[in-house]
């Protein structure tokens, strides 16, 4: 039963070092929007640290679907192709955390 227990233990633990972290994730944004998510990207975008997560949140999930967007929205398209549905919300909960 110990050896049980040690096992799902484990398990738990393996996950929660390969779920990547806000920071990890943030990084391949960074370049455009500003460490502190505090940049217009491109001169283009808004300044998305100012905005509620649930906001991000919609926003991502609509440039993955191709149904959110203005001019750029191919940019953010490629961006957001490889995230699944967990990092976009990690993602959404950490950048309104940026700002200072
Ligand atoms: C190559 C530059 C670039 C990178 C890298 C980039 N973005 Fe963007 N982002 C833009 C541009 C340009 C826009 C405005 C696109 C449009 O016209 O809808 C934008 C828009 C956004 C918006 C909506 C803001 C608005 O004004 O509508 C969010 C949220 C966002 N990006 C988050 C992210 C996240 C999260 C990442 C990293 C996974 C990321 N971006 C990576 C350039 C970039």
């Amino acid at each position: 039963m110990k050896k049980l227990l040690f096992a799902v233990l484990a398990v738990f633990a393996i996950n929660a070092m390969a779920a990547d972290s806000g920071a990890t994730l943030f990084k391949k944004c960074a370049g455009c929007h500003g460490v502190n998510a505090e940049k217009k990207a491109l001169g283009r975008s808004e300044v998305i640290n100012a905005w509620k997560s649930d906001k991000i949140e919609s926003a991502l999930n609509g440039y993955k679907a191709g149904t959110f967007g203005g001019a750029m929205k191919g940019i953010m398209k490629s961006q957001v192709a490889n995230l699944n549905k967990e990092q976009i919300k990690t993602l959404a909960e950490y950048i309104p955390s940026l700002k200072k």
